[in-house]
C-alpha cells in the first residue's frame, strides 16, 4: 500500500478555527475537533478524547468502532501519555508493553496530552491499521492542533470539559 498523503496541518489549523469560533459549549466542539481530524487525517480506524475523571480517563467524544470506557492512569498507552504528561508515538501497539486493545485493527498509535495551562484536561488518542502509520511530523502537527484546541476551549471550556 502506498504511503499516505502528508496531512495538511496548517490547512486542519486554520478550519479548527472556524469550526470552534463563536461556539462556547465545550462538548459540541471537541466532538466537531474530533470529527475534523478523523476525516482530514488519512489511515486512521478510530480517533477520539478520553477526558480526565479522578484517577481515571473516561471516553469522550470519538469517530470509530466502540471502544473501552475506562482507562486507569499510567495504564495502556493512553494513561501512559496522561501519567507522563507526555505525547505517547507507537509504531507498533504490539511492542507496547501494557497496551490496551480496543479495537484489534489498530497497529499503530499516537496519544497526546490535553493540557490547559497546567491542567491535565485528558488524552487525544489517534489509531491507525497500519504499522508505523505516524511521523514526527504528524506527532508535531497533531501536538499543534490540540494546542489551539485548548486555546479556543479557554480555562473556563477546559473546565466544563473535565466535569462534563
Ligand atoms: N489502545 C489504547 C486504548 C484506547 S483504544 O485504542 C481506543 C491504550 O492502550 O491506551
Amino acid at each position: 500500500m502506498p504511503d499516505p498523503e502528508p496531512t495538511d496541518y496548517d490547512l486542519l489549523h486554520a478550519q479548527l478555527v472556524t469550526l470552534l469560533e463563536g461556539e462556547s459549549d465545550a462538548l459540541a466542539n471537541t466532538a466537531n475537533f474530533v470529527a475534523l481530524l478523523y476525516n482530514g487525517v488519512t489511515r486512521l480506524n478510530w480517533l477520539g478524547v478520553y477526558l480526565l475523571r479522578g484517577d481515571d480517563l473516561v471516553l469522550g467524544p470519538f469517530q470509530g468502532r466502540p471502544a473501552c470506557t475506562r482507562i486507569p492512569l499510567g495504564k495502556g498507552v493512553c494513561g501512559t501519555a496522561a501519567a507522563l504528561r507526555a505525547t505517547q508515538l507507537v509504531d507498533d501497539v504490539h511492542d507496547f508493553d501494557g497496551h490496551i486493545v480496543c479495537d484489534p485493527a489498530s497497529r499503530s498509535e499516537l496519544v497526546v496530552p490535553l493540557l490547559s495551562g497546567t491542567d491535565l484536561v485528558g488524552v487525544l488518542d489517534i489509531d491507525s491499521p497500519r504499522k508505523a502509520r505516524f511521523t514526527d511530523e504528524d506527532r508535531d502537527g497533531v501536538e499543534r492542533l490540540c494546542s489551539v484546541f485548548l486555546g479556543l476551549l479557554g480555562r473556563a471550556g477546559a473546565a466544563a470539559l473535565r466535569t462534563t
